[in-house]
């Protein structure tokens, strides 16, 4: 009898903490944003449940993953590097190679891709209509219950609220603080002639959003020809969209492939492409000659890149 009644207050106390506690997650979700936040981090939308956007795009170093592949389902590797999902509102297309046009597109694509999630769409919608939590936050959100429209709809808010414009650099935009020296020298390094990163990393995010090939197809082992894949234009092999770099410090390994470690290698590389991929397809007209930078100006310009973090990533 004892043992009876004890069950049975254990398991009115369970009911009440578990209701208590939908309870609050139901009311604090009562944005499109907020809820495709909660979803950036929904494993059940993937095929067997082990990963989520929040696997590769990890929140605590600039939405973007810290390996050269990332690992997806059944422990496959991405073909590319993980970018960050930061500053993506003002974007004209997405990925490496621009094959998405818009963030809703953009978002249904990895749910689907073998490497990635690997769950059809209408299963995906399927486990969402199965789960009562999300019935019920759909049906307050969008006043309809979950399908691909409003999932993607759901993605694309909350991403939408991922901008950084909170970083040293902004500070000195808006003359709020200096520059150290080494800093300074750095940012003329990178809007002048000599190393040239202007050309291609400009406007608020450092990207002119074009598709640009800095030598590192040669189709043999640097084997991804980017843009070429969607449009099969010759011109176009060995072409990615030029990555924004807020957060660049945060986001390493970096390109297309991760085939650098360090913003220090990337410069290395940029001052002499030639030195490391020697048969280049397509390079940019200005890239073709090195740039002469000193071991000195090396540094400054990862100085200047490293006043791009916004603060809420600046660790010690
Ligand atoms: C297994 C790792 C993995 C998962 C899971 C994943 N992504 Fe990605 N994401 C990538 C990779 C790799 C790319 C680049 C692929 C390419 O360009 O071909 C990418 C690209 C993107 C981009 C484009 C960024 C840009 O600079 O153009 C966005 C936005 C994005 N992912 C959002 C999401 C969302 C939303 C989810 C969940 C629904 C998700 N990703 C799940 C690895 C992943
Ligand atoms: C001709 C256009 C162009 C010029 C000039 C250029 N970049 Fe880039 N940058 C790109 C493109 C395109 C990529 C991606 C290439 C790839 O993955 O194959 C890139 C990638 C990068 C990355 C890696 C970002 C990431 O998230 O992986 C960094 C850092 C970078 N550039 C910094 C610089 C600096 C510093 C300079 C000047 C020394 C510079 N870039 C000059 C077009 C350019």
């Amino acid at each position: 009898m004892k043992k009876t009644l004890f069950i049975f207050i254990a398991a009115t106390l369970t009911i009440l903490v578990a209701s208590a506690f939908f309870e609050k997650e139901g009311t604090a979700i009562q944005t499109r944003a907020a809820l495709g936040k909660k979803l950036f981090s929904e494993k059940i939308l993937s095929i067997d449940s082990s990963v989520s956007c929040a696997s590769c795009h990890i929140p605590q170093f600039a939405f973007a993953d810290t390996v050269a592949f990332s690992v997806g389902i059944k422990n496959k590797l991405t073909t590319r590097n993980t970018p960050s999902v930061l500053n993506m509102k003002n974007r004209p297309y997405y990925f490496w190679d621009g094959r998405a046009s818009t963030l809703e597109d953009q978002s249904l694509m990895p749910i689907q891709n073998p490497d990635e999630m690997g769950l059809p769409i209408d299963e995906a919608v399927k486990r969402l209509n199965q789960s009562k939590e999300y019935r019920l936050l759909f049906q307050k959100i969008f006043g309809q219950k979950p399908d691909a429209k409003n999932l993607a709809a759901a993605f694309s808010a909350y991403e939408k609220t991922l901008e950084t414009v909170d970083s040293k650099f902004d500070d000195w935009s808006n003359n709020l603080k200096n520059l150290t020296a080494q800093e300074e020298r750095g940012r003329q390094l990178f809007v002048g002639d000599k190393a040239k990163c202007f050309d291609c990393h400009r406007m608020e995010d450092f990207t002119t959003d074009e598709f640009k090939n800095i030598g590192l197809y040669n189709g043999k082992e640097l084997n991804d020809a980017g843009l070429f894949n969607i449009t099969n234009k010759e011109a176009d092999k060995g072409k990615f969209k030029t990555p924004g770099l807020r957060n660049v410090a945060v986001t390493a390994p970096y390109m297309h492939n991760g085939m650098f470690k360090t913003l220090e290698e990337v410069v290395e590389y940029y001052n002499n492409p030639q030195k490391l991929v020697s048969d280049p397809i397509n390079i940019d007209e200005s890239l073709k000659e090195p740039l002469g930078l000193t071991t000195k100006e090396k540094k400054d310009l990862v100085a200047f890149l490293k006043t791009l973090t916004d603060k809420k990533y600046n660790r010690k």
